[in-house]
């Protein structure tokens, strides 16, 4: 048995639907598939890619992106509602969203939301990032540490005793630590930033450039909602030799402390400048 990662598969777009499609059915039924968020916004498309993949693996291994949690001009009240949806889906389909074990494997989900701690959010980035626009939240979720502890919640609050000799992989969809993200990002991949970017970067920088020495990059701006340092406290409970992590679509791969953390997202079809968009082998 082999496993696989791959996360950011935004299927919506018909090449990252081709790239699904076209993988072999008959090649991966002994193996696992980590999917590590983001498959799509879209309850129907993401229902169809999942049992794409379903149909491909022994077993599929999900945890929902912040994508998935996007409700606006859909039937659903609020993003749990939905998230309850995604549940059932997955459960028809025979995935899972909690922890998976054979004899010589352990992959764990590892469930959580950004919390700023990387950097702090700006007012800019307010106004341009989705997920304040497209989530909602019910009544007793107020702010974002709400949405923290929500998701922090679902995880085992004691990892289960690990035998030895068995390789355990954690997997998130966020970032559990900000030093993943590479030094130098290629300028391709840029989000939609104001006008007053460089003006915004300006301010932003001299509050934290002591601690990560940034760059002036538009892609600075997002990584208070790239993840949170409470997601690496959780995965290592489970001592994990590998962390899969997704969202930032930035491929990377680096061991610290022990812990060897990749990222394989698909990505959109135009970022080739920051993904190799090739199915990732773990073990
Ligand atoms: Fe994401």
């Amino acid at each position: 048995m082999r496993l696989f990662a791959c996360s950011d598969l935004h299927i919506d777009y018909p090449e990252n639907f081709k790239w699904i499609n076209n993988l072999s059915i008959s090649e991966f039924q002994q193996d696992v598939i980590i999917i590590a968020g983001d498959v799509s916004n879209n309850i129907k498309i993401f229902k169809s890619a999942m049992e794409l993949i379903a149909k491909r693996f022994k077993k599929v291994m999900f945890v929902p992106g912040n994508h998935e949690l996007w409700v606006k001009g859909t039937e659903y009240i609020d993003s749990l509602v939905k998230l309850h949806e995604i549940q059932r889906i997955l459960y028809d389909l025979g995935c899972n969203m909690s922890l998976y074990h054979s004899t010589e494997l352990i992959v764990c989900p590892i469930f959580g939301w950004y919390d700023y701690s990387f950097a702090t959010v700006s007012e800019e980035l307010r106004e341009v990032w989705s997920d304040y626009y497209y989530c909602k939240w019910p009544l007793y979720i107020a702010n974002t540490q709400d949405i923290c502890s929500y998701f922090y919640g679902i995880n085992p609050i004691q990892a289960p005793d690990i035998p030895n000799g068995k390789t355990v992989v954690t997997f998130s969809h966020f970032l559990p630590r900000i030093d993943l993200m590479p030094n130098y990002i290629p300028q391709k991949h840029k989000i939609k930033t104001p006008k007053t970017v460089s003006a915004v970067y300006k301010s932003h920088i001299t509050e934290i450039s002591e601690q990560y020495c940034w760059k002036l990059d538009p892609m600075r701006l997002i990584y208070p909602v790239l993840g949170s340092a409470r997601i690496d406290e959780i995965a290592r409970r489970y001592h994990p030799q590998f962390h899969v992590y997704g969202h930032s679509h930035v491929n990377a791969e680096c061991i610290i402390d022990g812990v060897h953390y990749i990222n394989a997202a698909l990505g959109y079809p135009s970022e080739t400048n920051i993904s190799y968009r090739e199915l990732r082998q773990i073990i």
